[in-house]
């Protein structure tokens, strides 16, 4: 991982300090509401299955999850099976995952390492370039001019790290345009080199997609709902937001940054003092921090607004993998305490490199989503399905939210938010 230019960096850096010398949040300057129905309405939920999920461009996975040639991923989560694979010449492609005899799946596993796939029902075989390439006793079956007969290709691109699929055929994935002016950032940090995939968590619950988005939007709850949790590394009620087009970029402090504050300013990390966040429209929330990178989908339950599917897949830099590795065992166990401590900047920068535990920092991470964010969220959802609150209200600090729920609104047609005055 490469880092954003540095003045960017310092200035965000700037920005953070100034808020918590001042004891003051960012502020956007407006309070909004939205009416709770957006996330319990099932035309509503039917509007935006169609068009953020079915017609647009998806976000599968990083480059990190196709490490080599022959290595595939399958997703089910918008509505369409999905083969992705590597092909040998070390191309993404991406294909429907149904065998073009009587439409079975062809890969079962949500990722590994196959030149060949194998369809359980009557064996026809492909390949990672998804041509078919064996059909058992064809001269009982009959006649079939194999050539014709691959899986069928979906469009798919990989940009700065990003396996981008359509889930139509000749639908077009403009990977610059989706990221807007966030693309250069994107590149910057190249996140296509040098992360290796550890793992995957699967959440699901009783809360709508939105709901589950909206928990990624602020940090006025760092210090309530994780008081002693996330709350113990991070500062709340601080953020450096900055929206992009219909993406943003959202900036928390850790505590760490406090010992940045006597280094020189041209040793100053961001990544040393703050977890980055971009949120990539319409479903992505794309965390990391110093040697690692967490990706979070959050998925409608197409059948019910009231429910969705969380996938937060884990990478970790392989410099951080090899410092972990080169511990000899002596792995440093990662609590709230010294997860501060180890990412200290003074530990880091001038001292001896200090290894920690990746898989604790992983099950922190998402422990804190599923048994803290996301119970409130369930606890909202109830509120939400009732209908009788009729509305909720987004602070001046919550911009992130502001920005989500008029970039859905806009993408679905609906009218925009509306101010909220302090009172009803
Ligand atoms: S359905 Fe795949 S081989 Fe028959
Ligand atoms: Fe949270």
């Amino acid at each position: 991982m490469q880092a954003m230019e540095h003045p960017k960096q310092v200035a965000i850096l700037r920005e953070l300090m100034r808020q918590l010398d001042e004891k003051r949040n960012v502020d956007a300057g407006v309070m909004y509401k939205t009416p709770t129905s957006v996330y319990s309405c099932p035309d509503v939920a039917a509007k935006e299955w169609e068009v953020l999920f079915r017609d647009h461009p998806q976000i599968i996975g990083l480059s990190a999850d196709l490490a080599e040639p022959g290595a595939f991923v399958t997703c089910d989560d918008f509505g369409i099976p999905v083969l992705g694979t590597r092909d040998e010449s070390g191309r993404f492609r991406a294909f429907l995952n149904a065998c073009r005899h009587r439409g079975v799946r062809v890969a079962n596993e949500q990722r590994g390492e196959s030149r060949r796939f194998v369809c359980p029902f009557h064996n026809w075989t492909y390949s990672s370039e998804g041509e078919l390439v064996g059909i058992p006793q064809q001269d009982h079956f009959g006649d079939v001019d194999k050539s014709c007969r691959g899986l069928i290709e979906l469009p798919a691109v990989e940009r700065y790290g990003l396996l981008v699929v359509h889930p139509r055929v000749g639908g077009t994935i403009d990977v610059d345009e989706l990221l807007g002016d966030l693309a250069p950032e994107f590149d910057s940090w190249k996140f296509g080199e040098g992360l290796v995939y550890q793992g995957e968590t699967v959440i699901k619950k009783r809360l709508n997609w939105k709901l589950a988005n909206d928990t990624f939007g602020e940090t006025y709850h760092f210090q309530k709902l994780h008081r002693d949790t996330l709350g113990q590394i991070f500062y709340g009620d601080v953020l450096h937001y900055e929206t992009f087009g219909r993406n943003h970029r959202f900036v928390i402090a850790t505590k760490a940054i406090d010992s940045m504050r006597d280094q020189p300013e041209e040793n100053w990390d961001l990544l040393r003092g703050t977890s980055p966040l971009y949120f990539l429209f319409p479903n992505i929330q794309f965390a990391f921090s110093l040697g690692n990178v967490n990706l979070i989908k959050i998925y409608p339950d197409p059948d019910d607004p009231s429910s969705s599917i969380t996938r937060v897949t884990h990478y970790l830099t392989t410099e951080m993998l090899e410092l972990v590795q080169s511990s000899n065992g002596e792995v440093r166990r990662i609590d709230a305490d010294n997860l501060y401590e180890s990412r200290s900047f003074d530990d880091l920068e001038y001292g001896a490199p200090v290894a920690f535990d990746p898989s604790a920092l992983f099950e922190t991470f998402d422990s804190t989503i599923e048994k803290e964010d996301y119970v409130v969220g369930e606890s909202a959802q109830r509120a939400a399905d009732n209908g009788t609150l009729g509305h909720i209200v987004f602070g001046r600090n919550e911009p992130a939210l502001h920005h989500y729920h008029s970039a859905f609104r806009d993408a679905l047609g609906m009218p925009p938010l509306e101010e909220f005055h302090g009172g009803d």
